[in-house]
């Protein structure tokens, strides 16, 4: 199936140091670069301009500073205090307080009470400020640990955050009655990771049924969902069955990538519906790059115009 052998591609060169040299020196140089299409900047004050011009546009923002996998307490050390910096700065700012983390960036790897630790001194140094924070879903080998990590932090009072579940894993439905049970909020996506057979739908028709059920189920029972998608499909499918259901537009919201479908989100939203843009930035940008061209090998085409263009 080709989008599985694109995800296994673009997983296998994510992992070479020397392209991730190269595409790190030239990606992000200039205004042009071929990787500004997918990511806002490299630094916080590119990341503010980008998202004024998407509120500007009547849509709402969540950033995500990228890092993930880090392998070192000093590393995730840096990462989680990069964090709490980004926090001030989008307070001073004035912009939405809404940010997406992945717990691989904070430590978990390392260690699963440091990834918890540095969690909790986010959640704990944002709510005063009510920002929300939504903790990405990574691997299906994360998906224990994050959901864990996420009941913890709950149960101690810390209600200021919410979780991502793919529809690409077969174990989806009992997560979703798990997290629908405390009453959290969830961001449904399909999944942009290569998982084995048997964690995982692995027709494109299996994983677009499994997000209908599942969207279905959080327009029923869920505490205001986010359905995170460029599909037209999925979008319709969840518009319908919100309007048979007679679940209000403010009761949930559309979710797109930076960069990917902005005519769709702008329609969207003049239709009255709630779009968030999920805006990426920072020096880490290679390996969620990669996952962007593995879900679209058109887009190889895309980079390797703007390469050529550029030298
Ligand atoms: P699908 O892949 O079927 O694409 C439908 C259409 O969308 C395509 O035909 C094309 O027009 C457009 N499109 C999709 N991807 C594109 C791309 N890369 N470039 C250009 N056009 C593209 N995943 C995850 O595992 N954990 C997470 O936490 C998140 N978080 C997240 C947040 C938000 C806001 C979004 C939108 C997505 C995620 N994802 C994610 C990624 C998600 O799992 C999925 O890989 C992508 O959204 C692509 O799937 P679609 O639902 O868009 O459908």
């Amino acid at each position: 199936m080709v989008g599985a052998a694109s995800k296994a591609f673009f997983q296998a060169i994510s992992r070479s140091a020397v392209l991730k040299r190269l595409a790190t020196r030239y990606g992000m140089a200039g205004e042009r670069g071929f990787a500004r299409r997918f990511i806002a900047g490299e630094d916080v004050e590119q990341v503010i301009t980008a998202a004024r011009a998407v509120e500007a546009r009547g849509l709402a923002i969540t950033l995500d500073y990228l890092g993930e996998s880090v392998s070192s307490i000093a590393e995730a050390e840096r990462a989680t205090r990069e964090y709490l910096d980004i926090i001030d700065r989008i307070v001073r700012a004035g912009i939405e307080r809404n940010v997406s983390l992945k717990l691989s960036q904070l430590g978990v790897d390392h260690a699963r009470e440091l990834g918890a630790r540095n969690l909790r001194r986010i959640l704990e140094a944002s709510a005063p400020h009510q920002f929300f924070v939504r903790i990405d879903m990574e691997s299906s080998a994360y998906t224990d640990v994050t959901l864990d990590i996420f009941e913890e932090v709950w149960r101690d009072g810390l209600r200021n955050v919410g979780v991502v579940l793919q529809s690409a894993l077969r174990r989806s439905p009992d997560d979703l009655r798990r997290v629908n049970a405390v009453g959290a909020r969830i961001r449904l996506v399909k999944g942009a990771y290569l998982e084995p057979r048997e964690v995982a739908w692995q027709r494109k028709t299996d994983v677009d049924a499994a997000y209908v059920q599942l969207a279905q189920a959080l327009l029923r029972e869920g505490t205001y969902p986010a359905f995170a998608t460029h599909d037209p499909d999925m979008i319709s499918a969840v518009k319908t069955y919100a309007g048979e259901y007679g679940v209000l537009r403010d009761r949930f919201e559309f979710q797109m990538l930076h960069g990917i479908r902005r005519d769709l989100q702008t329609s969207l939203a003049a239709e009255g519906y709630r779009v968030r843009v999920y805006i990426p930035f920072g020096r880490e940008w290679f390996p969620y790059f990669m996952r962007r061209l593995g879900e679209r090998p058109a887009n190889v085409g895309f980079v390797i115009r703007g390469m050529l263009r550029d030298w």
